[in-house]
């Protein structure tokens, strides 16, 4: 199929669904200039190891460097802006009943407009006290580079260490979230999955929900990926070029 015919069938499903649930993943941030985390070369863990700066072991050993970490990776979205396939998302919103599931912990969703239903990873803007949880806000510390060591500031609720408010692997997800994002794709008659590789469970887990609660799936990603055989059309396009075209299609 030529990418304009599965753009057509692509409009065609979407134009007839009553309920779309979006499933994002870093690709969707891509042309945002925000590196995705396993795009050979480019991605994050092409030069950092996960284990040391996004799992609690990580935090134990250096938590100064897991906290000035993710106050780089903040930064970078801040000088980031939402791409056109964020802003076609908002349009497609306002037409039609969307819910965004996203992994992403950037804002570049909300910044363009859209409401998020749900965050499975969490936030960069989030944070959290480890010891009383409560969710606070400290003025950003900017950093240039991630190998700056920052120490995390002091909960203004009980003075423990905040941490970074993203979801680290071994942990469970923040159940309110998950359980959006199951509501979500369990309610749609189309689901739309968005630069995403597919392997971390258990959102990857996702599209398979969808197709056995009836819905059809639809997969925007320039390659193939580990949910490619869950798509009923696989859209090898990027987000910011596919989304506002399907949705120009509408
Ligand atoms: N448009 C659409 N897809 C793209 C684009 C783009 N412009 N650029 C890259 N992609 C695709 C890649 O082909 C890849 O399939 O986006 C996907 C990104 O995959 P990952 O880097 O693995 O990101 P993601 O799937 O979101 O990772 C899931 O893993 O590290 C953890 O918690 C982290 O939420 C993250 C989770």
């Amino acid at each position: 199929m030529s990418n304009a015919d599965v753009l057509s069938a692509v409009a065609e499903l979407a134009g007839s669904a009553q309920r779309v649930a979006v499933l994002t993943g870093a690709g969707m941030s891509a042309e945002s200039g925000i590196s995705t985390f396993r795009d050979a070369q480019t991605g994050l863990w092409s030069t950092f190891e996960p284990a040391d700066l996004a799992s609690p072991d990580g935090w134990a050993r250096d938590r100064n460097l897991v906290w000035g970490w993710y106050q780089w990776r903040a930064e970078l979205v801040r000088r980031s802006q939402p791409n056109a396939g964020h802003l076609a998302l908002t349009e497609w919103q306002a037409r039609t009943h969307l819910d965004i599931a996203t992994q992403n912990v950037d804002d570049l969703h909300e910044r363009a407009g859209s409401t998020v239903m749900s965050h499975v990873h969490g936030s960069l803007f989030d944070p959290r006290c480890t010891e009383c949880d409560v969710h606070s806000h400290p003025e950003p510390e900017p950093v240039d580079e991630y190998a700056d060591r920052v120490t995390p500031p002091l909960c203004p609720y009980c003075g423990g260490d905040m941490r970074p408010g993203a979801v680290w692997f071994g942990e469970s997800l923040p159940e309110d979230q998950w359980r959006a994002a199951v509501e979500a794709v369990e309610s749609a008659d189309l689901v739309v999955v968005v630069g995403t590789s597919g392997v971390v469970f258990p959102f990857a887990g996702l599209p398979a929900m969808a197709r056995s609660a009836g819905a059809s799936v639809v997969e925007i990603n320039p390659v193939e990926t580990e949910i490619s055989d869950m798509a009923d059309l696989r859209w090898r396009t990027t987000a910011a070029n596919g989304l506002p075209a399907l949705v120009a299609a509408l």
